[in-house]
């Protein structure tokens, strides 16, 4: 049995009639009508069959994310059924499981134990879907602290086929993990910017890694102007709350391990600065920090699961806020290392901190280096809400990209055309942050980066602008706000290179 951060219990169990209040099933989509996948022992065949026939009986198709709850027949140990659509038998794989089970895991409010066989499928998919999807970000909401919350979700039994054994555990141990991670993204996500600034958002960090084995230092703004930090500087010049540069170092306990460094993107509110944005939409901004949020819950995952390769994780940290003391379009700065750059956009200040903490993440000479940024608009023109655009190295781009639709987080390799390099061409400083004109606007932003990451390094850039927050209609294992991408891809990296260096 194993107990989340946030209290809830995930179990094994090889009784299907384990007592629950709910029994979710998953039902495949059939033209002779829908089927019970996997039902598992602790049911005769007389109740199983019964379950098909009333399924059937109320329209159950199969059909993927659909949900159908019945009374459940006697010989369960559950009082109702819920019964999801996983699709068509042979196209079903590991992310449509996940996606099914937080389906139901969101169709289950004021129900707070289950017992779920899906997990017969695939053991890891299901504790990901169900626990994900039952994800909620109430910290804000005031009946909490009177006592008056909806029960939730706390309490999930998952059906193995097999005897218990060790190595069921050691795949939930990891999906523990992964969920605690992912939450953890999410709630940091969903803060609102009144409660996220850039030093709280460091100070939270610094707590979570007490007695984890992951040594986090911050540099505040005394540092950063020591050390030169001109893009964090300028980008959190606006704000009355300072910028930050966290280094989060996992070091393995291996000789000889690979490093990866990774360089997430963390504006606590995006209001464009002096260059400002429009006032629809704005609140969301305040998912600016996912980036930041990803890479250094990736550092503290790999810890946890001790893998053998070195992680270091950079946030930048900044507000980027119009006021009197805001950087003015026209400005140059000075990056990390000596770049300067005529900041002829104050929105485009991703760039800007992250060219900072690439250019320091290469001083430790990582073989691998990722950065993550909900950079552009231009990504979710590009490939929509919910796939992510992957930039750089072409080998270790494709690898990316490769894992990344593996575990279900889907990425696309996008180029970074030799032509767009010259649209940064600044007649006053080195480099300029934005091109005149739109086109490519992704892979512009991907190329500005790459100025700063050292030639022996393997580098990707993922722009998760879309994907990282859903503002569109809860899916699958996601509701509105936060999704924890891409911290799944990040640690199938790790784990790859782990495996294969
Ligand atoms: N944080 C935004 C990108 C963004 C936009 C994230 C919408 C989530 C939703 C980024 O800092 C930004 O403002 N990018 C500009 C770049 C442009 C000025 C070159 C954009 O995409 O409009
Ligand atoms: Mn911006
Ligand atoms: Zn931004």
């Amino acid at each position: 049995m194993l107990i989340l951060r946030d209290g809830s219990v995930i179990g094994l169990t090889d009784r299907m009639n384990h007592p629950a209040e709910v029994l979710i099933v998953g039902i495949y989509q059939d033209p002779s009508g829908p089927e019970i996948a996997a039902l598992g022992t602790g049911v005769d065949a007389r109740t199983a069959a019964e379950l098909t026939a009333v399924l059937s009986a109320v329209g159950a198709t199969g059909k993927p994310e659909e949900i159908t709850r019945v009374p459940a027949p006697s010989k369960t140990g559950s009082r109702s059924v819920v019964a999801v659509g996983l699709g068509e038998k042979f196209s079903v794989d590991g992310e449509q499981i996940r996606r099914s089970a937080g389906a139901a895991a969101r169709a289950l409010s004021g129900v707070e134990s289950v017992v779920c066989t899906m997990s017969q499928l695939d053991l890891a998919a299901t504790a990901e879907g169900l626990a994900l999807g039952a994800f909620s970000f109430d910290t804000h909401k005031s009946h909490r602290s009177v006592g008056q919350c909806n029960d939730r979700l706390s309490t999930i039994h998952l059906v193995v086929r097999t005897p218990l054994c060790e190595s069921h555990l050691s795949v939930l141990r990891r999906s523990a993990v992964l969920i605690d991670a992912m939450t953890s993204v999410r709630e940091l996500v969903n803060t609102p910017p009144n409660f996220l600034y850039p030093e709280e958002f460091a100070r939270r960090i610094q707590h979570r890694a007490q007695g984890s084995g992951v040594v986090v230092d911050v540099l505040d703004e005394s540092d950063l102007r020591r050390g030169g930090f001109g893009g964090i500087l300028g980008v959190g010049q606006g704000s009355i709350r300072p910028p930050r540069l966290v280094r989060a170092h996992y070091a393995s306990a291996v000789p000889g391990a690979l490093t990866l460094a990774l360089v997430g993107k963390g504006i606590t509110f995006d209001t464009g600065g002096i260059s400002i944005k429009a006032a629809a939409g704005m609140e969301h901004m305040t998912s600016d920090m996912a980036g930041a949020a990803a890479v250094l819950f990736t550092c503290l995952f790999a810890a946890e699961l001790a893998v053998p390769v070195n992680v270091i994780a950079y946030a930048p940290m900044a507000e980027n806020m119009p006021s009197g003391s805001a950087q003015r379009p026209g400005d140059v700065v000075t990056q990390y290392g000596g770049t300067t750059v005529e900041v002829v956009d104050t929105d485009a200040e991703g760039r800007l901190v992250l060219a900072d903490a690439i250019a320091l993440a290469c001083e430790d000479e990582p073989d691998y280096l990722i950065d993550v940024a909900t950079l552009t608009g231009a990504q979710t023109v590009a490939l929509g809400s919910r796939t992510s655009g992957v930039m750089g190295s072409a080998e270790f781009r494709d690898r990316v990209a490769t894992i990344a639709c593996d575990v279900g987080e889907n990425a696309w390799a996008m180029p970074l055309p030799e032509e767009l390099r010259q649209v940064l061409a600044s007649t006053v400083a080195d480099i300029k942050n934005i091109a005149p004109q739109r086109e490519g606007g992704m892979l512009v932003a991907g190329l500005y980066l790459r100025e700063f990451v050292s030639s022996t390094v393997q580098w990707v850039h993922i722009d998760i602008d879309g994907p990282a927050y859903n503002i569109g209609k809860p899916w699958g294992y996601n509701g509105l706000g936060g999704t924890g991408v891409p911290v799944r891809t990040l640690l199938a990296v790790v784990e790859d290179i782990a495996r294969h260096g």
